[in-house]
């Protein structure tokens, strides 16, 4: 068992059903949160508390010089009762190498993982009741001293907060493929889920936004030609009955969704090629009618279909995917296998 992690419970829990269960996603949190403080080279003992304002400087360093990070993760109601969460291990990891990048203090397990646990377990009543929810589960960090000067700063704070999230009926999106700003470039930060990164990407999601898309395509920074990222999803497309999804190169976030659909297509043994495809691939392959389906995937809506898609002035409207194709089954097991319903083979959840 992990070390326990010392709690003080509110005294005036939030929660009542029809503020879980019909709150806009992210707009109301749960009841507690978990802190750590990193000083004198250590992380502080994690403590979990009501939710609420906690103590910082003015103008913490974050401010100044961008050492900002994050994680999104979620815990699913599980078929006979108890609560697990998806490949917290998988966050962990990817979220120290995201520390590394950006010169922050690893976080160990004992405070990732298990504050994570803990969390779930005392605010799991926060799951909206709908099938199909989730509590979701958002661990930050971020640079909290005080001098300036540019350079790893020698305080941080480590947060966890969760918020209920309802089920997510994604609609097709329709995405733009952005020509003006890029998201990432050899050498960059594009493959840590750093801050920065989000706030880069505003002004594109909002210009594709003003002309009817709902995001981006992002492109490759070099030659603006190679498709990257739906926006804020990793993307795949099925070509002939291959599913192909870009490598992951540096200028990618290495999505969890992304990684678990490659693994069960494989396990079914459908064809799947990471490899770099051209924006124009996509277009010659829908033109062939052998573009079958294009996809974001991310945490939020597992799979989302793309509808429109607009490159330069040409246009398509990209099929459905439908239940029996491999990404509506693969979809369909993921879910499975996150609600209990289908055996967890490859040991994603941890039940809290
Ligand atoms: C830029 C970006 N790409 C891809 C993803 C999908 O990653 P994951 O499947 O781990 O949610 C996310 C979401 O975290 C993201 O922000």
């Amino acid at each position: 068992m992990p070390a326990t992690i010392p709690v003080t419970r509110t005294s005036a829990s939030r929660l009542t059903p029809q503020l879980r269960d019909t709150a806009p996603f992210g707009a109301v949190f749960s009841d507690h949160v978990l802190v750590s403080d990193f000083a004198d080279g250590q992380w502080g003992e994690p403590r979990i508390v009501p939710y609420g304002p906690q103590a910082l400087p003015v103008a913490p360093a974050v401010a100044h010089y961008g050492q900002g990070i994050f994680e999104g993760l979620k815990a699913y109601p599980q078929e006979g009762g108890g609560v697990a969460v998806f490949r917290v291990d998988a966050n962990h990891a990817r979220m120290n190498r995201t520390t590394a990048r950006m010169a922050m203090p690893e976080i160990p397990a004992s405070i990732f993982i298990d504050g994570t646990l803990a969390l779930v377990a005392l605010d799991r009543d926060w799951i909206p009741a709908t099938p199909g929810s989730a509590l979701y589960i958002r661990p930050v960090m971020f640079a909290t001293g005080e001098p300036l000067g540019v350079r790893p700063s020698d305080h941080y704070r480590f947060v966890i907060e969760t918020c209920p999230s309802g089920p997510y009926f994604s609609g097709a999106v329709d995405l733009l493929a952005e020509e003006t700003y890029v998201r990432a470039f050899p050498g960059g930060t594009g493959e840590a889920k750093c801050a920065g990164n989000y706030a880069g990407s505003l002004v594109a999601a909002r210009e594709a936004q003003a002309r009817g898309f709902h995001n981006v395509i992002w492109l490759d920074g070099i030659e603006r030609r190679y498709v990257e990222e739906a926006g804020l999803m990793n993307i795949v497309f099925v070509i002939d009955g291959t599913v192909v999804t870009p490598p992951l190169g540096g200028t990618i976030l290495p999505g969890i969704t992304r990684a678990s659909i490659l693994t069960l297509l494989r396990d079914a043994g459908v064809p799947v090629e990471e490899r770099r495809i051209a924006i124009d691939e996509v277009f010659e392959a829908h033109a062939a009618g052998r573009l079958h389906a294009a996809a974001g995937v991310g945490t939020a809506a597992t799979i989302a279909p793309i509808g429109r898609l607009r490159h330069r002035d040409r246009e398509i409207v990209v099929a459905p995917i439908t239940p029996e194709s491999p990404l509506g089954r693969v979809g369909a097991e993921l879910e499975a296998i996150r609600t209990g319903k289908a055996p967890d083979r490859h040991a994603w959840m941890r039940a809290v």
